[in-house]
């Protein structure tokens, strides 16, 4: 099963695809964190991409979609995959799909995950982010057993460079001109799954499983 998360940043993309992940034992792909995992290491492609990030700006698609296509063509990702933060772009979609179809297969469920900009914005400035596996949690909505500490491995939580308001801004920006037409495109392809994000963390992933199976 080929699943893409869509949705506005802070929509709970990050979340819900991790709970896919492990219901369905599907790799969770998240180019995000893939970004900020080369940040960290301090490798070329995280120096690029940290100027896009900081700004709340995509990362050009050339350097994106390259990276996108190595991962999906791992050995873990025979049985399909969760796809998390993309496609963002009408030409990322494009690409992904000439390779599926390349290889004779396609994108089974565009699931979009509607979350209104007001919401967001008190969302994003609760969020926590694990430094060590990108676990995600929020102070009140998604707390850990222990204040700071990650409950998948124990490292240490950080709120995400990208997450102060004034870029959380700019990213909405950013997703309402490049990101929201990809509605419309998995729309015509007759694979858009809509779900009602504001709702609590364990009702959207209901949602996703009356529609997954
Ligand atoms: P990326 O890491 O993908 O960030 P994003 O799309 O902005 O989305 P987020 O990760 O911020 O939000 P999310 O939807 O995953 O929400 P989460 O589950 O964390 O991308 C970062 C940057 O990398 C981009 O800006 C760009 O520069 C670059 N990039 C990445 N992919 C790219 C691409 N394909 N092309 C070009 N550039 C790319 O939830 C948010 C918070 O809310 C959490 O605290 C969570 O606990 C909480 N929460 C979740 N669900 C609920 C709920 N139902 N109720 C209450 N709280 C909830
Ligand atoms: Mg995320
Ligand atoms: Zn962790």
């Amino acid at each position: 099963m080929k699943i893409i998360m869509l949705g506005a940043p802070g929509a709970g993309k990050g979340t819900q695809a991790e709970m896919i992940s492990e219901k369905y034992g599907l790799p969770h792909i998240s180019t995000g964190d893939i970004f900020r995992a080369n940040i960290k290491n301090g490798t070329e492609l995280g120096k690029e991409a940290k100027k896009y990030m900081d700004q709340g700006q995509l990362v050009p698609d050339e350097l994106t979609v390259k990276i996108l296509l190595d991962r999906v063509a791992q050995d873990d990702c025979k049985n399909g995959y969760v796809l998390d933060g993309f496609p963002r772009t009408i030409p990322q979609a494009e690409v992904l799909d000439a390779e599926l179809t390349k290889l004779g297969d396609k994108v089974d469920f565009a699931i979009n995950v509607d979350v209104p900009d007001d919401n967001i914005i008190n969302r994003m400035s609760g969020r926590r982010a694990c430094v060590s596996c990108g676990a995600t949690y929020h102070v009140v909505f998604n707390p850990t057993k222990v204040e700071g500490v990650c409950d998948k491995c124990g490292a240490n939580l950080i709120l995400r460079d990208d997450d102060k308001p004034e870029t959380v801004k700019n990213r909405l920006d950013v997703y309402h001109k490049q990101t929201q037409p990809l509605i419309d495109f998995y729309s015509k392809k007759g694979i858009l799954k809509e779900v009602d994000g504001t709702v609590a963390m364990n009702e959207v992933f209901n949602a996703i499983t009356a529609i997954l199976g």
